[in-house]
């Protein structure tokens, strides 16, 4: 069963680039869960360096559409996006140097981290940038 599941309902920002890269998120984040329970270590990895690298890019096009266009709340939004990656990124190269591992527990931190910031700090600049003719 999937981890998780996109619906417009829940998580559609009304930005069309975010929506797209978040569907995407949600899709690798479920095959690493796959990976994960499945107790493939070498298919976790491959996986887990993908999905940390959409994640990066998804950080930027947000933070670069909202510099661009003057977003206010710029700032908190971006030490939230720098604080997963931190965390994100000590978990990758311990995974590679064989002192850690991706568990169950890693993959439903992940998802909580978007349950939460998806509808409570990405649905925020949504109707800002709407009414900076971003769709
Ligand atoms: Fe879609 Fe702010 O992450």
């Amino acid at each position: 069963m999937a981890l998780i599941t996109w619906t417009a309902e829940e998580f559609g920002t009304n930005i069309s680039v975010a929506d797209e890269q978040h569907q995407n998120i949600f899709s690798l984040l479920n095959q690493l869960d796959d990976a994960v329970k499945s107790g493939d270590r070498s298919a976790t990895g491959s996986i887990l360096d993908e999905l940390i690298n959409v994640v990066v890019d998804h950080f930027k096009t947000e933070e670069d559409l909202m510099q661009q266009h003057g977003y206010p709340n710029f700032a908190a939004h971006k030490d939230a996006h720098d604080k997963l990656v931190a965390t994100c990124a000590d978990l990758q190269k311990k995974f590679h140097a064989g002192e850690a591992e991706v568990t169950p527990e890693t993959t439903q931190f992940v998802k909580d981290w978007l349950v939460n910031h998806i509808p409570k700090i990405d649905f925020d600049y949504g109707p800002f940038l709407n009414d900076k003719g971003v769709n």
